[in-house]
């Protein structure tokens, strides 16, 4: 097991830069997320960690070692690739037992860690079985068994549940937060998925073409973004484009005065900003609820059921819209064209 540093970490293809000058520490046992959209430089960074991918500038360090030059086989990483298929003429045991054949230990340890690895993600029965001879989820299972049976110093996850249905999905996650937890095992796992990131990781990192847009928990990313774009990226957000006016309040173009407390450390005095708010954070009412500090009147344009919560649209009278989520009240149910009042705590108001 090992601390995981990346320093001025680059990758080029010709001109093209896909990773700049990425910085970043990664704790003895902590289990990372990377998240960015499509084409930011997610599989490019864990290519680079792995030795699949030269770096072309930056070192990577795996505790003391200096890993940068060396050849993937000896840096001792497990590696779950989203479409890095099983050998399919070989059993489950053979494919599992294939990293450690490839380091030549004896028939015995051999036998003895596939089958720690195959009890470990809880597969011992199907040893004997092809791979076309299992279900998807199984077929990862195999995956993450080969990942951890040599014992990795990391484990890098790229997109390793994303072929799979929502509730396998949701099973998966547990067994490998289970398994990254008993084993302690560094780990930096790539998803498209949030829900998969805010469940597993402690700690995200949002990247944006090639470069980290903010590092923390996930509820630093999700109550304090730095940026729109991460507020965007993690859940969904309201957003109101204006300036800020006092210390602690934000004047919208279309004259609404919003009191916030989380900023961004980017945003100066009277720049052009936005204020946000989440849609769960909206108490809707037909009053105002005065506990709170920031109230707008609305008529209700739309309403989607989205099964725990309900998604109101609210058009204000200056034409803008709002999301609001709220639980469906059965005793005085809103419907479309109702006025409404929002409101919303200034702690819940953040401006980036
Ligand atoms: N071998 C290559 N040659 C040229 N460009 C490449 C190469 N590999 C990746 N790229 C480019 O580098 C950028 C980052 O690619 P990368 O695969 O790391 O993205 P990603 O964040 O993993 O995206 P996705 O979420 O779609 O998997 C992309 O713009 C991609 O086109
Ligand atoms: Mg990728």
């Amino acid at each position: 097991m090992a601390k995981i540093a990346l320093t001025n970490l680059e990758k080029r293809f010709g001109s093209f830069v896909a990773v700049e000058s990425l910085s970043l520490d990664i704790a003895d046992g902590e289990f990372l997320a990377l998240l960015g959209p499509s084409g930011c430089g997610k599989t490019t960074i864990l290519r680079m960690i792995s030795g699949l991918t030269d770096a072309t500038g930056g070192r990577i360090h795996f505790g003391a070692r200096d890993v940068t030059d060396l050849p993937p086989y000896a840096r001792n990483i497990g590696l779950v690739f989203q479409g890095y298929a099983l050998f399919p003429h070989m059993t489950v045991a053979q494919n599992v037992a294939f990293g450690l054949e490839m380091r030549a230990l004896d028939r015995g340890e051999i036998g003895r860690r596939v089958q720690s690895a195959l009890e470990t993600v809880q597969l011992t029965g199907l040893a004997g079985r092809l791979p076309r001879q299992l279900s998807g989820g199984q077929q990862q299972r195999v995956a993450l068994a080969r990942a951890i049976v040599i014992r990795p110093d990391a484990l890098l996850l790229d997109e390793p549940l994303s072929a799979l249905d929502a509730k396998l999905r949701q099973e998966l996650r547990q067994e490998i937060r289970r398994l990254q937890r008993s084993l302690g095992i560094t780990t930096i796992c790539v998803t498209h998925d949030q829900e998969e990131a805010l469940s597993l990781a402690s700690r995200l990192v949002v990247m944006h073409q090639g470069r980290i847009e903010q590092i923390g928990t996930p509820s630093d990313l999700y109550e304090s973004p730095a940026s729109r774009f991460v507020a965007e990226f993690i859940g969904k957000s309201n957003f109101l484009d204006g300036h800020v006016g006092a210390p602690d309040e934000f004047v919208t173009k279309s004259g609404f005065l919003f009191r916030f407390q989380r900023r961004s450390a980017a945003v100066g005095s009277r720049a052009p900003t936005s204020v946000g708010f989440r849609p769960e954070k909206i108490e809707m009412g037909r009053g105002r609820n005065a506990a709170l500090a920031n109230h707008v009147e609305g008529k209700v344009d739309a309403i989607t059921y989205l099964g725990a919560t309900t998604e109101y649209e609210v058009r204000l009278p200056s034409l803008e819209r709002l999301t609001v989520h709220a639980a469906d009240s059965s005793a005085d149910p809103i419907a479309i064209g109702d006025n409404v009042t929002l409101s919303w705590s200034s702690e819940a108001t953040f401006v980036v």
